[in-house]
């Protein structure tokens, strides 16, 4: 039974007003949701004040980013063992905004992956694929070539303490949603390409989806066999719908 797990990845949104408005919602709230883990992954510079304002409640903090080293000299990175420090669980790494604004490659993304594990923390490992890649037909290519830069490298048993996140790139902030069933004809898909290699590490494994996830249409999404959550970003900004979202997967 994989326990549902609804994230909120706050992007570089809020200010300390804003996150203690959101993060006092959220604690009213969360309560009434069922048995999913939620999680809110805030700009790094706001961690520690949002680790505050969630001791004593069950949210989960994560991180949305890390560095693949672990300390030295490099100027504006943030480590994995600093982040755990603070009271991450979690850390988001190569979200499409990473890797596609950004520049990061699946190479450089499975490092931060294992760097977070060194840490102690769980990735967030984010696929997907971009419109052209859906429209000429190579999204499970695409998915499979994202979760094998990190199986290649370091192994299938990895994933068996991390969460991936299908985030197909067209879906995020754009109101398009992935239909339920687009959404899970690629969440089976990542789930048997990598239960070809470990069944037990695939059947665990906790698979969420992101892209313009909102509380209307989240019941229909995680209702899917193979979707166990969300990644949401503009509709985790406010707590009334993060919380509608988080009940939507309570309630299945
Ligand atoms: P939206 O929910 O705003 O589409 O963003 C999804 C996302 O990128 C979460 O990581």
């Amino acid at each position: 039974m994989r326990q549902p797990i609804i994230a909120g990845n706050w992007k570089m949104n809020g200010s300390r007003k804003s996150i203690a408005d959101l993060m006092s919602g959220l604690k009213n709230g969360v309560a009434e949701v069922g048995d999913v883990e939620m999680v809110v992954s805030p700009p790094s510079i706001y961690i520690a004040e949002v680790a505050a304002l969630s001791s004593g409640t069950s949210i989960a903090l994560s991180a949305q980013d890390l560095s693949d080293a672990t300390s030295g000299p490099y100027t504006g990175e943030i480590a994995g063992s600093m982040l755990k420090d603070f009271g991450c669980k979690y850390v988001i790494v190569g979200h499409s905004e990473r890797r596609n604004v950004r520049g990061e490659g699946d190479d450089l993304i499975a490092d931060k992956f294992k760097a977070a594990q060194d840490a102690g923390l769980t990735p967030i490992l984010c696929i997907g694929e971009l419109l052209e890649e859906r429209e000429s037909g190579v999204t499970e290519e695409v998915c499979a070539r994202q979760i094998d830069a990190v199986i290649n490298k370091y192994g299938t048993s990895v994933l068996s303490n991390s969460v991936v996140a299908y985030e197909p790139v067209w879906a995020i902030g754009t109101g398009k949603t992935a239909t339920p069933e687009q959404a899970q004809k690629v969440h089976a898909f990542i789930r048997d390409h990598i239960a070809k290699k470990d069944q037990t590490v695939a059947d665990g494994l906790r698979i969420q989806y992101g892209g313009s996830m909102n509380a209307g249409n989240a019941a229909d999404l995680l209702s899917q066999p193979d979707i166990d959550g969300g990644l949401i970003g503009g509709a985790s900004l406010k707590a009334e719908d993060f919380l509608a979202i988080g009940k939507a997967a309570g309630n299945l």
